[in-house]
């Protein structure tokens, strides 16, 4: 069944939320808080993690198979929370099954993936949401408007990396399931932010290590845990985005604008209002932090900071029809950042600069 955008502008909109763990939670507990937002079903694989979650949220049906959900006429959206090589066939299936669609990063592993979504977007005529949280981060989005307003000049140089220790999850361990190593899984933050910001590069450098003996420190990893890329604008300016698993000290967001009479520097996940020392550890400082002893940072409203709740505000606005959907985020936004990743790669490989296809 097909609901169009101005059916739902009036009613509930009810969210079938596929994967059950980190990703579907953060998900679940910005829904729960959003009026007009309903979570009627979530789908996991382990039964186990699947009651839990449908338990925490009070959630009417839960389903091990993602396909019984598309079957569900009680679903309007699907929001895709489950590992990436999932992403290309589950948002393709929803899509073509009359659902809209809301995906976590990346938008697909493979090319042949990210194009059936892209093709199964436009026949559908149903919403595709890449959720590249940056977008929303306020603190980006301050930094964005300053840029915008002209507030540092011309900008020619920007730089965004996202790093830490590594991925707890097993599906981030191998090419099949992830789609490569810190740059697919990382760098597609300040990657997707940038396309957004400036939209599509002409051409891209890629640097990364090869994986496995080839990586700095993770030896058993199948993708890179270092990779560099240099994104080359048509109007000159140059970015340079970074992923890498060789961070210890918790999860380190950096974003810099580099203008003719400015720069912007954003510090999304150290950037923290609030310092604290103590002898014996806290609960929680940051992702992936090590240690909480000593002195630390602790994040403040992470679903807010990180982009997570205006992210996810503004998907459900667009799909009630009283927003229109932000650039870098549509299917279009979200394929065109995966074709950044995939000639990142292809030009670290082959040691050239590629321009973009
Ligand atoms: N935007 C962000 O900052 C951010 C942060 C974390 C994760 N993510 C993304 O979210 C996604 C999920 O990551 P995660 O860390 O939550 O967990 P994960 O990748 O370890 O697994 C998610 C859940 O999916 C379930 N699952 C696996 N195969 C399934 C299938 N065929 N059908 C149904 N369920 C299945 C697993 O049992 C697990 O509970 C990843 O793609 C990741 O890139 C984004």
């Amino acid at each position: 069944m097909k609901h169009d955008q101005e059916d739902l502008s009036l009613k509930t909109v009810r969210i079938g939320i596929v994967g059950a763990k980190f990703a579907g939670s953060f998900h679940a507990d910005v829904w729960k808080n959003l009026p007009g937002a309903e979570i009627t079903a979530v789908v996991n694989r382990g039964e186990e993690a699947r009651l839990a979650f449908q338990k925490k949220y009070g959630i009417r049906k839960a389903y091990a198979d993602y396909r019984d959900l598309l079957a569900d006429p009680d679903v309007d959206v699907v929001d895709v929370c489950v590992p990436n090589y999932l992403h290309g066939e589950i948002s393709s299936a929803a899509l073509l099954a009359g659902k809209h669609v809301i995906c976590e990063k990346p938008f697909a592993t493979t090319m042949e993936d990210a194009e059936k979504v892209l093709e199964a977007w436009k026949k559908s005529g149903r919403s595709y949401f890449y959720a590249e949280d940056w977008i929303f981060a306020p603190a980006l989005k301050r930094a964005e408007a300053i840029y915008r307003s002209g507030g540092i000049g011309k900008g020619f140089y920007f730089k965004g990396k996202e790093t830490h220790s590594g991925s707890h999850s097993p599906y981030a361990q191998t090419i099949e399931y992830c789609g490569g190593g810190a740059i697919i899984h990382l760098g597609s933050h300040p990657i997707g932010y940038f396309n957004h910001l400036l939209g599509l590069p002409s051409e891209v450098t890629g640097c990364c290590n090869g994986g496995r003996k080839d990586n700095f420190i993770h030896k058993s990893l199948e993708g890179e845990d270092w990779g560099l890329g240099v994104l080359h604008y048509p109007g000159g300016e140059k970015v340079l985005v970074e992923g890498n698993y060789i961070t210890v000290g918790g999860m380190d967001d950096v974003v810099e604008f580099y203008g003719d009479q400015g720069v912007i520097k954003v510090e999304l996940t150290f950037g923290s209002p609030l310092s604290v020392f103590s002898t014996k550890g806290i609960d929680y400082t940051v992702e992936k932090a090590e240690t909480t002893v000593g002195w630390s940072r602790p994040a403040v409203g992470e679903s807010e900071s990180l982009g997570y709740r205006p992210e996810l505000a503004h998907f459900l606005a667009c799909i009630q029809g009283t927003e229109t959907q932000i650039a870098g985020t549509t299917a279009q936004g979200g394929f065109d950042t995966f074709r950044i990743i995939h000639t990142l790669y292809r030009s670290s490989r082959e040691g050239r600069t590629l321009p973009i296809v």
